[in-house]
């Protein structure tokens, strides 16, 4: 593991940036090379979200995402990271059991992965009491309110959610339930931008949004979308900065091409006999 440097990322300075006014830099990563650039760049923080079941595990959604696929996927992630606050995803079925279950599950991401933090979707009452244990149990809680990927079977398929009032309301009080529970922010997911402005105004802690408009106090996008390497549907609130996809493809062919035609490897990328050697 990469020594951790004296700046490192803390959830004080994150509370911190908030009071400032200055924007958190969120982002995905699942494996160490990403991680490494991303915490090289600046980036904030680092979620190692469940979303790697579809991103780069090929699942329809993030429903099948194990326990030790989340622990596998941090471990490489905290392996490169020095700055960045790392974050792990609690995924579906890890802490809809017993409370003992969810404590030791989200523990695994400390102690095994070396995370810093966990993040858990939704805010019902049950899931605040979940919430409340574990902060008890000095495990840091990032909440997830708005469209929550894990209810894809509620929901019929993944869209904005609190564009009606009563819907509104509900986001509203959860992401303020989980604040009193104990969280250290909350992700806003796909909610109407004035929304977002209003639950970051009522907030301490701050507000991290995805497809959740300019108002909140950081953002996050799942790294493979914002650098154009993510297959299938690719949602309004996602900015491509990059074609790695088209990149790729273009190496790729290259090289088929080369070996193809029998031009790779040359010379200098083969090894000599010392006897061999060019003058
Ligand atoms: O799983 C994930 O990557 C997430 C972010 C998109 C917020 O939950």
């Amino acid at each position: 593991m990469v020594e951790p440097t004296l700046g490192a990322v803390t959830i004080p300075h994150l509370l911190e940036k908030k009071a400032r006014g200055e924007k958190i830099v969120a982002l995905t990563a699942y494996d160490f090379p990403t991680a490494l650039v991303l915490d090289e760049v600046g980036v904030d923080i680092i979620l190692v979200g469940d979303s790697l079941g579809m991103v780069v595990l090929g699942y329809e959604n993030t429903i099948p995402v194990t326990m030790d696929e989340m622990i596998h996927h941090t471990k490489a992630v905290t392996r490169a990271v020095r700055r960045a606050l790392v974050i792990g995803d609690m995924p579906y079925f890890s802490f809809h059991q017993t409370e003992q279950l969810t404590i030791s599950n989200a523990s695994r991401f400390l102690k095994e992965a070396g995370a810093k933090a966990i993040k858990i979707e939704g805010a019902s009452r049950r899931r605040l009491k979940l919430i409340e244990a574990m902060v008890e149990a000095e495990i840091p809680v990032m909440g997830h309110v708005g469209l929550t990927p894990q209810s894809i079977h509620h929901l019929g398929r993944f869209k904005v959610r609190g564009k009606e009032t009563e819907e509104a309301r509900k986001i509203c009080a959860g992401a303020q339930d989980l604040e009193r529970a104990g969280v250290f922010a909350v992700i806003l997911e796909c909610i109407p931008q004035d929304l977002a402005r209003r639950i970051t105004a009522k907030m301490r802690v701050p507000t991290i949004g995805i497809g959740a408009g300019p108002h909140c106090d950081g953002q996050i996008l799942v790294f493979h979308d914002l650098v154009g390497y993510s297959t299938g549907y690719i949602p309004k609130f996602v900015k491509r900065y990059a074609d790695l996809q088209a990149v790729i493809g273009r190496a790729v062919k290259k090289y088929a091409d080369d070996v193809k035609a029998g031009t790779f490897p040359d010379d200098t990328h083969s090894f000599h006999r010392k006897s061999q050697r060019k003058q």
